[in-house]
């Protein structure tokens, strides 16, 4: 079976983690490298935490490359309240001998793209957008040689979670989200819209505890510390799962459906900064630039956690 080649974005971030372990624990993905962006916690940490998950999974052979550590233009925003000052509460953690690489991360992906096969990488986008808006400015011919950018960000439908009208990764760089969604590539994108609808309810985290291995109870463990902030914010039975899935829908876009729409950024107003108006009934004629997904298979979704999670240790 022929494997899809993908580049993983992340600011691990306890979502990020169970995105990470599961697309690790995929015969279907050759995870090429790992970037590394400030956003849930500073860069310093993210970095780390990528590292160590990567050993979680008994993944040292995975590149790591840490990449900036703050938005393009604005003061870095992160979100130790959801995640804890580790950025990945709730979970014992260890010390990384996993090196990271010297090469930055905006390089890594331009050499990447540049060294693949135009039109083979799939870049999954966890967190905010800086890296990649960097590699498109430095490097604009790799825009075209990417398949597709996968990326969890947004919200129209649902309400903002880091302000009313903005959703955090878009947020956090609102300028480098607006030059991702404007470079032209193939973007399909996962909002509140959608992550909201797929919960870790106890069930569905149990399922995942059930697993024989280190790797299902990490997760478990760690669905159930997001229930700590989530369940208190949004009062419904379990914390809405958010990076994971990206990977689900490079794995199985079946479980997923949405419309081709034209989603903006908003970059100025300090009231709605980061905000993404979706223009759902084409009312500006605009071409659309994203799949703008807002349906999801739920149980389908942890079915494929659980499945991917339970080939690694
Ligand atoms: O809004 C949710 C997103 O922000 C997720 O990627 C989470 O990890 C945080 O980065
Ligand atoms: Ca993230």
């Amino acid at each position: 079976m022929r494997q899809i080649p993908i580049i993983i974005d992340t600011d691990p971030g306890q979502d990020d983690a169970v995105a990470i372990l599961t697309a690790l624990g995929s015969p279907m993905l050759e995870v090429i490298g790992i970037s590394v962006v400030a956003g849930n916690v500073p860069l310093e940490r993210t970095q780390e935490n990528a590292r160590i998950i990567c050993e979680w999974a008994g993944r040292s052979d995975i590149p790591v490359h840490a990449g900036c550590a703050r938005p393009l233009l604005r003061p870095l925003v992160t979100a130790e309240h959801v995640h804890g000052k580790t950025g990945l509460d709730g979970v014992a953690l260890h010390q990384p001998t996993l090196p990271l690489q010297s090469e930055h991360a905006v390089d890594f992906i331009v050499r990447t793209l540049r060294q693949r096969d135009s039109g083979s990488v799939t870049l999954c986008m966890l967190g905010p957008l800086t890296n990649l808006a960097m590699a498109i400015v430095k490097a604009p011919d790799i825009v075209a040689r990417i398949k597709d950018i996968v990326l969890m960000g947004g919200a129209y439908f649902e309400g903002g979670n880091i302000t009313p009208s903005a959703e955090f990764n878009i947020h956090v760089d609102p300028d480098a989200a607006a030059t991702v969604l404007g470079c032209g590539a193939p973007i399909t994108m996962l909002p509140l819209d959608v992550t909201h609808k797929a919960r870790g309810t106890p069930a569905r985290i149990n399922l995942l505890r059930a697993l024989p291995n280190r790797a299902g109870n990490l997760a478990a463990d760690i669905l159930t510390t997001l229930e700590r902030f989530d369940v208190q914010r949004y009062g419904v039975n379990g914390a809405p799962l958010h990076d994971p899935t990206v990977i689900a829908y490079v794995l199985q876009p079946a479980l997923f459906s949405g419309k081709h729409v034209h989603v903006a950024v908003e970059q100025g107003s300090e009231l709605t900064l980061g905000a993404t108006p979706v223009d759902w009934w084409g009312v500006t004629g605009k071409a659309a630039n994203v799949y703008y997904i807002t349906e999801v298979d739920a149980d389908g979704f942890f079915a494929l956690l659980a499945e991917n999670l339970s080939r690694l240790p």
